[in-house]
């Protein structure tokens, strides 16, 4: 099950897919798998294939593969104080527990500690890509970095910056977050041997958000950002008093946006968090320079930010992705992201009306998790669906294991029915639907990034 496109699940329940360990990508899909495995490998590689050159893996009736998730926004080490906290707005929330918590991480070992666990769990959730921020300690961001290699994870890991309106215990000069960053894109970007590293794990440029930089180092950041072709990610738009501080730091600009266009920060590489309250000018913005959306809808209810308009911005042409935001979302599953986001729709739907405001499908969320977080991500051509071609980055989901949540189909008359009449799409439809309202770790049974089995059950 896949959904390479906004409101297209593509389900192929008699189908076989091939993988190639060493390059650890898929080399061939056949809908209807009646061949013997080593003649349908013969036919993608246009090679002679011995049946013993060829592992086979059959999943079981109640199982199905899916590309691996995609969080398109988290903090690493607001782990420390997931689940508690929430009762506060935004800006108020960052001055008492995220500032505090973060600059404890700049004891490395700490950090070491802690992301070594953050990795794991974010693994066994289901997520294969992420794009993480740090602190703005350089040495523990690269302790994340070595957690995310260690766990064989694939990510963005971006050291934050922040040289302006935040407090003297965790705040930069600019030279020094300037001079961190380019340290840390070295030690980063030095680490790697080839080209298949380079898609593992990336630097990522990180402003944190507009009110809590200077000038200077965001037209910096957007140097580093272009001369490397790095990607980019910040906050926007998040909360009224949010942008109305935006406003008050940078009022020569006409929108939040403006600020980081002028920057040099907005282009097809940035992912831009939140984008909840955007006025006209953002969004011509945004959609303009190509910036990716990470809608985090967790963390919108969570920290009372507010609901954001994916149906905008997908009308708008605007690729939209999805996060966690850990901790201002108290989830870290990707899963738990759909069903927010299938909330927050809602909410549109039942306020404007569903011609105004159509909710999210099951088909679109799970577009939203996959192949749109890829594309926010830039790298849909590499992950996302499971085409010939791509990485297989891929999750075989058990929706019988132990545990689960999810019905079995003798106790889902729906989904029984179906498969009774044959109508095994139909079945498997209502089962992928199950999974994105029921499932949590305990159905990710395997995870697999670039062919390698990193989390089994
Ligand atoms: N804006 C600036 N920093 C943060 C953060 O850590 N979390 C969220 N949700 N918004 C922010
Ligand atoms: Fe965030």
């Amino acid at each position: 099950i896949d959904a390479p496109a906004l409101g297209a699940l593509r389900i192929r329940p008699a189908a076989a897919l091939g993988v190639d360990r060493r390059s650890g990508r898929i080399i061939g899909v056949a809908a209807e798998a009646t061949a013997p495995p080593e003649r349908l490998v013969g036919e993608w590689t246009g090679a002679a294939v011995a049946a013993a050159d060829v592992e086979v893996t059959d999943l079981g009736a109640d199982q199905f593969l899916m590309p691996g998730l995609i969080d398109t926004h988290t903090h690493a080490p607001q782990f420390s104080f997931i689940g508690v906290g929430h009762d506060l707005p935004l800006m108020e929330w960052l001055e008492k527990y995220t500032y505090r918590h973060e600059s404890e991480l700049q004891d490395v070992a700490r950090a070491r500690a802690l992301y070594a666990d953050v990795v794991r769990r974010v693994l066994r959730s289901g997520c294969t890509m992420a794009a993480y921020y740090g602190t703005i300690h350089r040495e523990s961001t690269c302790a994340l970095v070595d957690a995310v290699r260690a766990a064989g994870q694939r990510a963005y890991v971006g050291k934050v910056c922040m040289d302006a309106n935040s407090p003297d215990y965790y705040c930069e000069t600019t030279d020094e977050s300037l001079r961190e960053t380019e340290a840390f894109v070295r030690a980063v970007l030095g680490d790697q041997s080839g080209a298949d590293d380079a898609l593992l794990v990336r630097p990522i440029i990180t402003p944190r958000f507009a009110p809590a930089c200077t000038v200077r180092c965001m037209r910096a950041l957007g140097d580093i950002a272009r001369e490397r072709r790095l990607p980019i990610q910040s906050h926007m738009c998040e909360s009224p008093a949010e942008i109305e501080f935006a406003k008050r730091c940078f009022p020569a600009y006409a929108s939040y946006s403006a600020i980081y266009h002028a920057m040099g920060l907005f282009g097809p590489r940035t992912i831009m968090a939140h984008c909840i309250h955007m006025s006209d000018d953002d969004m011509r913005l945004v959609r303009e320079c190509g910036v990716g959306v990470s809608h985090c809808p967790n963390s919108n209810f969570s920290l009372s930010s507010g609901v954001a308009d994916v149906r905008r911005l997908l009308d708008a042409g605007i690729p939209v992705g999805l996060g966690t935001d850990v901790s201002g979302g108290y989830s870290s599953s990707i899963i738990d992201a759909m069903r927010m986001a299938a909330a927050a729709s809602r909410v549109l739907t039942a306020q404007r009306g569903p011609a105004a405001s159509a909710p999210l499908s099951t088909a679109e969320l799970l577009f939203l998790a996959t192949q749109g977080g890829a594309r926010v991500m830039g790298m849909h051509d590499h992950i996302g669906t499971l085409d010939p071609g791509k990485l297989f980055d891929a999750l075989v989901v058990d929706l019988a294991a132990p545990g689960s949540h999810v019905p079995a189909p003798a106790a889902a008359p729906a989904v029984a029915r179906a498969q009774q009449l044959g109508r095994i799409e139909e079945a498997w439809a209502l089962r992928a639907e199950q999974f994105v309202y029921l499932a949590d770790d305990r159905n990710i049974a395997r995870v697999y990034i670039s062919a390698k089995l990193v989390h089994s059950l």
